[in-house]
């Protein structure tokens, strides 16, 4: 695989000037991008995800010098934050600037904000900055509450000609969303547990932050990613621990279900009837392939899929998050 060329990002601007729409990669997922100075293509984007006009969209910037033009204020929070994490897994949440459009903040006066460590998405980001303000509005590229792309063919298959563009910049590095920090408030706290670690971001900033859990919380803050129906297959998910995940794939292969187990050190003794749809070899391991795994847990049809919850330190916090979302417990 190549990345794609110049002509191709070139092409891929024009149509974002044009009010279209362009998925492109992300280190964390693909996203669909729309001009976000466009208050018409940003509306697209809602209709081809099916998503709920009210819920924000990211704003993805070339670079972190462009944060002023699309914040009112920048706390020193942010300003720390996006200094060492950017480009990066982080999306900042800050007042929006006046010319920001309710239709990426969702009516809110607030807007989230990030830079994508990934090579096309900041050859794009840096093109289409060459004219205007420059930021483009993307949530992940798939339809609403269905498990996020990781590959254009991802893309291809959940939105088909619904996009005018699928840059394809390979499989995504990270694998998980990004970590969103409410950064408008007194304190920091982060509203979606991510890419980059909670122990990261408390050591830059010198002090414990808060996860608020749920999104329904502050009545200020919509997050689609917090609703418990995200990130689901078909497939029944089930949390199990090690130390279980052979009986109860009996239990389930008894009752003649067809079984998918996912896990770090699964054990020998689990029954030949159960699939293992992965072994990952660390918590980064799981992380970026975990939607993959979901989707091939739909793909073979499988009624259940069983999945061994990693510790939640570092990224595996993320992936139990999305994991518990993906079982339907919330987070
Ligand atoms: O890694 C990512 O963040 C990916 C890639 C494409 O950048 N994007 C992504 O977008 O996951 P999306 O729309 O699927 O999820 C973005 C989350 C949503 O839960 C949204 O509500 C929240 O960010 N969000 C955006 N702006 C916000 C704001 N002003 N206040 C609170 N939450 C916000
Ligand atoms: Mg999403």
């Amino acid at each position: 695989m190549t990345d794609p060329s110049a002509i191709e990002i070139r092409a891929a601007v024009e149509v974002l000037r044009a009010g279209g729409l362009v998925a492109f990669p992300t280190e964390t997922v693909y996203g669909l991008g729309a001009d976000a100075s466009q208050p018409d293509a940003v509306r697209r984007v809602f209709t081809v995800k099916g998503r709920p006009a009210d819920h924000p969209v990211i704003v993805h910037l070339a670079e972190a010098g462009a944060l002023g033009e699309w914040a009112a204020a920048v706390p020193p929070a942010a300003v720390i934050l996006t200094a060492q994490c950017w480009p990066g897994p982080l999306t900042v949440v800050v007042r929006r600037a006046a010319h920001v459009p309710d239709e990426v903040t969702g009516g809110l006066e607030t807007v989230g904000l990030r830079v994508p460590d990934q090579p096309v998405a900041l050859a794009l980001l840096r093109e289409f900055a060459k004219e205007g303000a420059g930021g483009i509005a993307a949530p992940s590229a798939n339809r609403f509450g269905r498990v996020s792309p990781t590959t254009a063919a991802d893309v291809r298959a959940d939105l088909g000609a619904d996009v005018d563009v699928v840059l394809d910049g390979g499989e995504c590095r990270v694998g998980v969303e990004s970590t969103i920090v409410d950064c408008t408030g007194d304190e920091p706290a982060i509203l979606r547990l991510g890419g980059l670690s909670r122990e990261r971001i408390e050591d830059l900033l010198g002090h414990p932050v808060p996860v608020r859990r749920g999104g329904n919380g502050a009545a200020d803050v919509r997050a689609p990613g917090t609703l418990v129906s995200h990130y689901a297959p078909s497939a029944q998910v089930l949390l199990v621990d090690l130390a279980s995940v052979s009986r109860v794939a009996e239990d389930a292969l008894a009752r003649g279900l067809t079984v998918g187990v996912i896990g770090e050190k699964l054990p020998g003794d689990l029954p030949a009837g159960a699939t293992v749809l992965a072994r990952p070899e660390d918590d980064a391991d799981y992380a970026r392939h975990l939607y993959r795994h979901l989707r091939a847990a739909d793909a073979a049809d499988l009624d259940t899929v069983l999945a061994v919850v990693p510790a939640e330190v570092g990224i595996g916090a993320a992936v139990a998050d999305r994991l518990r979302r993906a079982a339907g417990l919330g987070t």
